[in-house]
């Protein structure tokens, strides 16, 4: 499995699972936690889950799929910006790592930016930090001016990672977010690393795939993971999906691969807007 180094040293696989919308309707919860467990096996160990997500059932799903193996994985939770006061930040991590049924989440994100002082929830996760309940911490959907007002107004926040929306058709941090990150070593958490599903159908990405005779997700996964310091975190409530995505992991995309994506989705001349789910 490839790796990100943390701004810590700490090494977590590149490839990783997402759970957006698990545990949410009538969907096969059973099928749901198989699926996540597959996953683990094949050492996407790292698993991004949010109070957000099905309003803390998918935090419940990850604590069953994990259970007996906390040891192997690194979780990912992250708070609302509803949420993210000092003491609201402090409130949710306890609901979370109880939901999560752990005494502790590798590394815990404010989820997007809200009203409240960021000097706030970063004292909240110093102090959770400090206590042990998480390991590190970070944002998301922080464009670069949040990134630089982040670090003007709270210069030894200990940011340790960024998660945005990045996939073939949606490559504007490759502008300006992704340099500045790497340069700083926060690493990039790709989110919607498969447009939600609907680069698989891109004819450009099928013909890819059908070379390297792999699967499309593998192709649309692995555009993302050619960048180092991002890890890439596809979402499939399927296990014959997910194995199918773990086959990224070991995909390396030719020059003749990759120019083919950019005049399909050409790269970013300027700056534009993050992209949002
Ligand atoms: N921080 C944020 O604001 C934010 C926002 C969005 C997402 N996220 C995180 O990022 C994760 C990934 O993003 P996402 O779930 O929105 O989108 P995604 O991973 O790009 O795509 C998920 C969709 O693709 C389908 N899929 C997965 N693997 C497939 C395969 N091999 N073949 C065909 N279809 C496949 C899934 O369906 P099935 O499940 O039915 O297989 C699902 O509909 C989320 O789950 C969440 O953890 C974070």
């Amino acid at each position: 499995m490839k790796t990100v180094t943390l701004k810590s040293g700490e090494t977590v696989p590149a490839l990783g699972i997402g759970t957006w919308k698990m545990g949410v309707g009538d969907r096969d919860e059973a099928e749901q936690l198989r699926a996540l467990q597959a996953g683990i096996d094949l050492g996407m160990t790292l698993i991004d889950t949010a109070e957000m997500y099905g309003e803390g059932r998918s935090e419940q799903l990850v604590a069953q799929a994990i259970k007996g193996r906390r040891g192997e994985v690194f979780i990912v939770s992250k708070v609302l910006p509803s949420n993210a006061s000092r003491n609201g930040t402090l409130q949710a991590c306890e609901a979370s790592l109880r939901r999560l049924g752990t005494d502790v989440i590798d590394l815990y994100l404010l989820h997007w930016r809200g009203s409240y002082p960021l000097s706030d929830t970063f004292a909240a996760f110093e102090q959770l930090k400090a206590e042990g309940k998480i390991r590190h911490y970070g944002v998301s959907n922080f464009d670069v001016a949040d990134m630089a007002e982040m670090q003007r107004l709270n210069p030894s926040v200990a940011c340790s990672a960024n998660q945005v929306m990045y996939n073939a058709a949606d490559r504007g941090i490759e502008f300006d977010l992704f340099p500045r990150c790497l340069n700083d070593r926060i690493a990039i958490m790709a989110y919607c690393p498969l447009g939600e599903g609907r680069l698989l159908n891109h004819p450009v990405l099928v013909n890819i795939a059908r070379r390297h005779g792999v699967g499309t997700a593998a192709v649309a996964l692995a555009f993302t993971l050619r960048l180092p310091g991002v890890i890439s975190i596809p979402k499939s409530a399927r296990t014959q999906r997910v194995i199918e995505n773990a086959t990224a992991a070991s995909l390396a995309l030719t020059p003749q691969d990759l120019s083919e994506i950019d005049a399909a989705f050409p790269p970013p001349r300027r700056k534009q807007p993050l992209a949002i789910t």
